[in-house]
């Protein structure tokens, strides 16, 4: 619960520790050389390059499914909704070892155009990759990739083309939790736009 102190600037020094928040959780597909596939939750995630359109997930060797990014060298990122918070949650805290996450969750398995790995129905964007570099920076090893293909609902797509992520209720993970967005505060550049 927040104290009496409602003064934002007085700060405690913690110890070193990952606390960029928030961040996308969203759900990662990957599959083995045998095209045995799996989704495992990532936070670790982001863009790092526009062009080459480039990015990036951290995962810990000991995941089920390290060896299929080993394996394969591609992956897909599938955003999340709120519709798909559960699955999101689901599949951060099961293993595909023990169970198949797109038959538990009834999730569509979709075929990518680029790379063999299947995409979440589901999701209303799906992000085909393929890695370029897996960096070993500690307990996570970051994969960099580049972009091969991107599919976009046409569901969230007005009559001119014009697509409405927003209207897909995408989901955040802040601090141990999961967090929708709930209005607009601005567009890009509004603060210095003429009125
Ligand atoms: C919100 C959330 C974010 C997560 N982010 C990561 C991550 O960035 N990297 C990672 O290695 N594991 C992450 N995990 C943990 C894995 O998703 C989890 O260990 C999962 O069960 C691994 O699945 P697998 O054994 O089928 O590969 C996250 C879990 C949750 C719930």
């Amino acid at each position: 619960m927040r104290s009496g102190n409602t003064d934002t600037c007085r700060k405690q020094e913690w110890k070193p520790g990952n606390m960029l928040y928030p961040l996308p959780a969203v759900m990662v597909t990957v599959a083995d050389k045998t095209g045995k596939d799996n989704i495992i939750t990532v936070a670790w995630t982001g863009t790092v390059c526009t062009n080459p359109p480039m990015l990036y997930i951290s995962v810990r060797p000991e995941r089920y499914s390290y060896h299929m990014l080993r394996e394969t060298g591609a992956f897909v990122i599938n955003l999340t909704t709120r519709e798909l918070t559960f699955a999101t949650d689901y599949c951060g805290v099961r293993s595909g070892r023990e169970v198949d996450k797109f038959r538990a969750l009834k999730l569509t398995r979709q075929k990518a155009s680029k790379v063999a790995v299947p995409l979440i129905g589901e999701s209303p964007v799906n992000i085909e990759c393929k890695i370029s570099q897996c960096i070993e920076l500690g307990s996570h090893h970051m994969f960099l990739a580049e972009v091969e293909a991107v599919h976009v609902s046409e569901f969230y797509m007005d009559e001119k083309g014009k697509f409405h992520l927003e209207e897909a209720e995408p989901v955040v993970y802040s601090h141990g939790a999961y967090f929708g967005l709930n209005h607009i505060l601005g567009t890009f550049g509004y603060s210095i736009r003429k009125k």
